[in-house]
Formats: C-alpha cells, sequence, structure tokens
C-alpha cells in the first residue's frame, strides 16, 4: 500500500527498496541511468528526494536535475555515505576512477552496489574495491527506456536473496528481469543487450523488401514494428514454441512457406548464431579490459 513519506508529497509504494534514513545514488546519469531513474520514481520505489545522481559534466547534471526533479552533483563525495544503494550507469571505462571516488568517500559496506556496465564481472568489480562490499551485476537493454527492457541480473561475494529481491525489484520497473549465473553474463551480453541493435537491422532490412514490393516507407516501417512486437507478445503469452506459431501462419503452398525457404537459403539461423558468437567473444575481451584508478584504460 501507499505511504507518504513525513515532509514529503511523493508516495513511495510499502515496502521500499532503501532502508530508513538512506538515499539511491546514480552515477553516470545518462541514457540507462536516467532512465532508471524514472523508472524507480514511476513505480514508487523510490521518492525524488531519496534519489542523487552524478555525471561527468555539469550540462548533464542541470539537465537531470531540471527533468527529473532529483539531485545533481558533478561532486557527490558527501553523499556516497548516504547510500543504500548506488547504481554505477558509467560507461566500463570510467570505473577504476567511480571507484577510487567510492574507496575515499566513506562508502559503507552494507550499501548495495549495482553495476550495469557491459562485460565487467563482479570479480573485477571487487577487485577495483577493497573490503566486503557487495555487489549485484546486472545486464539491462535500451527497450529499459520504454519499459519493455530486459534484464538479467546476478551477485557476486556475499550477496543475499535479498540483495536480489531488490534488485529485481529496481529492473522490473523498466521491463522484465531474471536472476541468472554469472558465468552467462557474456552470452546475455550478447543476446538481449546487443538484441535490439539486430532488431533494428532486421527490420530496416523488411521495411527496405517492402518499399521493393511498392509500399510507402512509413507504412512499411510501421507494418514491420508492429508485427515484430506482436509476435513478440505471442511468444510471451502463449508460451508456445515460435516454430509452433510459425506453423500457424504457414499455410500449404502457401506464399509465407516461399518466403520462409529463401530466409533458409540465406543461412538466416547460422548467421544469427555467428553474429551472437561473435559479440560474446568480443564482450569478454572488453571486461578484461577494465583497469583499477590510475591505470590507463584499454580502448
Ligand atoms: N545502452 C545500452 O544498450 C546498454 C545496455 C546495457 C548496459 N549498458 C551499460 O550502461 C552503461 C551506460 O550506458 P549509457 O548508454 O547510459 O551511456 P551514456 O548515455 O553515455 O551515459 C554515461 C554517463 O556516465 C557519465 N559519466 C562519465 N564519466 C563519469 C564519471 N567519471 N563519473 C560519473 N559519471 C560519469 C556521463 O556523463 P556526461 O553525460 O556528463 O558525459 C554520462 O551521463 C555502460 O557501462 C554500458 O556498458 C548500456
Amino acid at each position: 500500500m501507499p505511504v507518504t513519506i513525513a515532509g514529503m508529497s511523493e508516495t513511495v509504494n510499502q515496502p521500499g527498496i532503501l532502508a530508513s534514513g538512506r538515499t539511491l545514488g546514480v552515477i553516470g546519469a545518462g541514457v540507462m541511468g536516467t532512465t532508471l531513474i524514472k523508472g524507480l520514481l514511476d513505480a514508487g520505489l523510490v521518492s525524488r528526494r531519496q534519489v542523487w545522481a552524478t555525471a561527468k559534466t555539469q550540462s548533464t547534471c542541470d539537465a537531470v536535475a531540471e527533468n527529473l526533479g532529483v539531485q545533481t552533483t558533478r561532486d557527490y563525495r558527501e553523499l556516497v555515505a548516504t547510500a543504500g544503494i548506488i547504481l554505477v550507469c558509467c560507461k566500463p571505462g570510467q570505473i577504476g576512477g567511480v571507484s577510487a571516488i567510492l574507496q575515499e568517500s566513506g562508502l559503507r559496506p552494507d550499501t548495495m552496489l549495482v553495476s550495469i556496465l557491459a562485460g565487467v564481472s563482479t570479480e573485477k568489480l571487487e577487485s577495483l574495491l577493497p573490503g566486503e562490499h557487495v555487489w549485484v551485476r546486472a545486464i539491462p537493454n535500451t527497450p529499459c527506456v520504454v519499459r519493455e527492457g530486459m534484464t538479467a541480473i546476478c551477485g557476486g561475494r556475499g550477496v543475499t536473496a535479498e540483495h536480489l529481491a531488490i534488485a529485481e525489484r529496481i529492473f522490473s520497473s523498466v521491463g522484465r528481469c531474471s536472476v541468472v549465473e554469472e558465468h552467462y553474463c557474456n552470452a546475455i551480453t550478447a543476446l538481449s543487450g546487443s538484441g535490439p541493435a539486430y532488431m533494428y537491422l532486421v527490420m530496416e532490412a523488411l521495411a527496405d523488401a517492402g518499399v521493393r514490393v511498392g509500399l510507402r516507407r512509413d507504412l512499411a516501417l510501421e507494418l514491420v514494428a508492429q508485427t515484430m512486437l506482436g509476435s513478440a507478445r505471442m511468444v510471451q503469452d502463449s508460451g508456445r514454441h515460435p516454430a509452433s506459431l510459425r506453423d500457424d501462419v504457414t499455410t500449404p503452398a502457401g506464399c509465407t512457406i516461399g518466403g520462409l525457404l529463401m530466409l533458409e537459403d540465406g543461412k538466416i539461423r547460422s548467421v544469427l548464431a555467428r553474429a551472437v558468437e561473435e559479440a560474446t567473444r568480443i564482450v569478454a575481451e572488453l571486461g578484461k579490459a577494465a583497469k583499477p584508478a590510475g591505470q590507463k584504460q584499454a580502448q
């Protein structure tokens, strides 16, 4: 049931994700950071006054403060000790500097740290920040922006079921969330993290195909985007195998089987598999490149 926090006009749903008097900090208020803040605020999991955010430039800080109504600052050292949860949403190459600031700013041992950095393992995160700090690693994707994200989460050293439950609530505010074992993370980054880019490429190609057979481009794109959305919803809602759903569309001697055979001739299955395989290999390499503060980051 929603409750009003004393002195605040907003409501926070019970049970909250923050202990009394603690804050939620977002380090790196870019696309993903601000998306998460919006999701959390709209879901009523935190109030504006419980949230602070930081970015590299003052212009980003100003824009986030104006758009989201939360406290922002480039120098967040005084806020670190107030945090119950910190979402680390900067780029992987910035984690060395960020962890150095956390270390010197009185980060409490019970503060839950959540990283969305692509390819950076909990073992790597723990090594960058001495002490018994708790890290949850998350792999979200950009459809979080429209609340249709897919996020996988896993825990590092000392993470409890309660930590994971809180992280699940955070990412469920912007889509779906699953708890996974960490050894799957590179594959997940390559599949659902990079996945929107694959889908956009397929949509672009299909829209071109529509133009080829005489449709206006705007109409072709609308047809393709809604068809992709609806097909995804059919898979989710029916729980049926995609092959079985495909059979429903494929009438004997009809046009769909002709189109499907052309896709098979073009080796669509192995091309997609090889794409995900290559992305998995690359993300593993990127993860190895994250360096502690003071060491030069590989580009
Ligand atoms: N986008 C995706 O599809 C996706 C999916 C999964 C995971 N991720 C991960 O999400 C993270 C953020 O991605 P994004 O797309 O949101 O990037 P983004 O829009 O570029 O946001 C990064 C933010 O970090 C800020 N920043 C830079 N250096 C900083 C520092 N030293 N301390 C604090 N903040 C700093 C930047 O500030 P300024 O704005 O002032 O430069 C910017 O606001 C990345 O690690 C990425 O691997 C992204």
